[in-house]
């Protein structure tokens, strides 16, 4: 789930796999590896920790090295130890595979080894599967259709990558469910779950299709799917520049993230929402048009800060377009055997493209025959290429652990969506243009408000040894409120809820006291005399209040014991600025706490796993 990296060509192999894998990094990983194949041997090193950990220990090797392949795990079966971490071998010690994912009938598979007389020595599924394409070469003689065979066998999900003695001028890769893709070079080929591995060598670039394997030779590849179809996929270009994916003189990636957001904000509706008039052109979007216009309901399904960005969106899209919407958590929906109907649009939102849980829910609804729209950031991904149709996000690469420029980029597409429909179904062209021209506003205050970060650092201090904190919002400022409490929780390790202000009194208000901050997101709005009556609540049991309030309430100051002021705008755009200071927050408190804010425990980029 997490990287891999495979080279093959006339360049030493070991330097290209480890800038790789620290490339990877960023996706979140507890062990490391690498394999070289090297004057007819598989040279191995890997442990527990970091790729810079890994540097320490690799073994010497005196020959010249142009083919292997390494690996970043996140661990799903057996500790993250030295023995579980990947590469694994086949029994003989001559095939070795990386691997992302899970084999589900690893257990069975590991019966029928035992049978044959052969033991894995780790704890992993993926050694299993090494042990057994080992088995089957056996048998077969024939790398190739080794691989091929055990893969028909596997139930699960991989992305996988194999190199061995027994041909080394042979890498094969392949997958299901778990993203690679294969970078063209000039004489040579470099394979890589993550785009950003690839990048410094070539933006030439092949995304492997679902059941589809890669058959690399120094002289050339073929693809076919793992059934032995041939298929001819289409060379395309990574779209991103190297520039994107380094901190730039920032402190952390998080940080350049959310400063990045008033031009990845832009991005997201230039050449899509013309400013005079309003309206709203989203070309991916074209061909389904008209099964839009048509929808009877909307079900938006995601998971974490999409499915926040999702909660807003259905506020959105019922103001603007008063066409029902459900939002539904990715991982229940497709389990729940939902009732999806031809004529529902279902909308999918990912900033990766390949969450495992979103995706199936993507082929649950399709499979009911609804028309199935993706909102996703990372272009090729498997999201992007299994919806009827989409909008990208173009918010660049994101690196951070924690969503925060891909959170403000959804809710500038979910927004224009809202309007695209609503122009479908007749909303008033001022109020188009009203919007039109508040949107084209934001990226401007959103700088306003970075430019004011150190107030919020401020404000981060007093609060960074806290153990809790709630967030209350209402309305479209509910997500919001969860969103922000996700935030301090994923890379402060601050325990935070989000929930409606008007909830508190029916519970989490037993939990105030003199140490519970209470995060308020209470702007100018139509409920904001209902938020002011939480604060008092709060405040008469000694609470302390942070609220996140609107440019000029002075009335606020008086009861709020910090106030971080955001500029004025329409209601349904306020999500965009209230969720700024609430970025900044989390990440000042986690600074402030010595967390490792790009790379917080337990957490990966992207869940390709259930
Ligand atoms: C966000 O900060 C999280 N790391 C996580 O909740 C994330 O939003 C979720 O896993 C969904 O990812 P996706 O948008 O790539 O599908
Ligand atoms: N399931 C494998 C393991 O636990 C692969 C994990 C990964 O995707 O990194 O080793």
């Amino acid at each position: 789930m997490c990287g891999i990296v495979g080279y093959i060509g006339p360049q030493e192999a070991v330097p290209i796999l480890l800038t790789g894998l620290h490339r990877m990094e960023y996706r979140g990983y507890d062990s490391a590896g690498l394999c070289s194949v090297s004057n007819g041997q598989l040279i191995i090193s890997k442990r527990a920790g970091r790729v810079a950990d890994l540097e320490k220990v690799l073994e010497p090797n005196e020959h010249s090295v142009k083919l292997g392949i390494g690996h970043t795990r996140w661990a799903t079966h057996g500790l993250p130890n030295d023995v579980n971490a990947h590469p694994h071998t086949d029994a003989s010690g001559r095939i070795a595979l990386v691997h992302n994912g899970i084999i589900e009938n690893y257990l069975a598979i590991r019966k029928q080894l035992e049978n044959a007389g052969l033991q894995c020595k780790s704890d992993t599924d993926s050694e299993v599967l090494a042990v057994f394409i080992g088995m089957l070469y056996d048998k077969l003689g024939d790398l190739e259709l080794a691989v091929q065979t055990a893969l028909q066998e596997v139930d699960g999900t991989f992305g996988l990558v194999v190199v061995s003695t027994v041909d080394p001028d042979l890498l094969i890769a392949a997958r299901r469910g778990s993203p690679l893709i294969l970078g063209i070079g000039k004489d040579e080929y470099i394979v890589a779950s993550d785009a950003s591995a690839i990048i410094s060598h070539t933006r030439q670039v092949i995304y492997l299709a679902e059941n589809e394997m890669a058959v690399v030779r120094r002289s050339g590849y073929t693809t076919k799917t793992i059934a032995n179809v041939a298929t001819h996929s289409e060379i395309e270009e990574i779209a991103f520049e190297l520039s994107q994916i380094e901190r730039g003189g920032f402190a952390h990636f998080m940080l350049k993230e959310i400063h990045e957001q008033p031009s990845t904000f832009h991005d997201g509706y230039r050449g899509r929402l013309n400013i005079e008039d309003g309206k709203v052109r989203l070309g991916g979007l074209s061909k389904m048009q008209d099964r839009i216009r048509e929808a009877k309901r909307i079900i938006i399904t995601a998971c974490g800060t999409s499915w926040h960005a999702a909660l807003v969106g259905e506020y959105l899209i019922e103001q603007l377009a008063r066409i029902p919407v459900e939002v539904e958590y990715a991982s229940e929906f497709r389990y729940r055997d939902p009732i999806v109907n031809p004529d529902d649009v279902v909308i999918a939102i990912s900033q990766s493209g390949e969450t495992a849980d979103t995706l199936a829910a993507v082929r649950e609804a399709r499979r009911k025959g609804a028309t199935v729209l993706g909102m996703v950031n990372v272009v090729g991904s498997t999201i992007a290429r299994e919806t009827d149709a989409g909008v990208y996000l173009h918010a660049g690469p994101e690196i951070g652990v924690a969503s925060t420029k891909a959170f403000t980029s959804q809710l500038c597409v979910l927004t224009q969506f809202a309007m695209y429909v609503g122009q479908m179904h007749g909303m008033s062209p001022e109020l188009s243009r009203t919007i039109a021209q508040h949107i084209d506003a934001l990226p401007g205050q959103i700088q306003e408000i970075l430019d004011r970060a150190d107030e919020m650092r401020t404000i981060a201090k007093q609060y960074a040894r806290s153990t809790n904190a709630l967030y209350l919002g209402r309305g479209v400022h509910f997500p919001v409120a969860l969103e922000g409490a996700l935030k301090l929780k994923e890379i402060s390790y601050v325990h935070a809820e989000g929930y409606p202000a008007a909830e508190m009194k029916h519970g989490p208000i037993a939990l105030i006291d003199e140490n519970m901050p209470v995060v308020f997101i209470a702007t100018k709005e139509e409920l904001y005399d209902k938020v002011l009556s939480g604060i008092e609540e709060v405040r008469a049991r000694r609470g302390k209040v942070i609220a996140i309030a609107t440019e000029g309430d002075e009335h606020i100051k008086t009861v709020a014991d910090h106030v971080f002021t955001i500029p004025s705008t329409l209601s349904i755009l306020s999500p965009v600025l209230a969720s700024i200071p609430l970025q900044l927050l989390a990440y000042y408190v986690a600074v402030e706490r010595g967390c490792n804010v790009d790379m917080p425990r337990n957490l990966a980029k992207s869940v390709t796993v259930e």
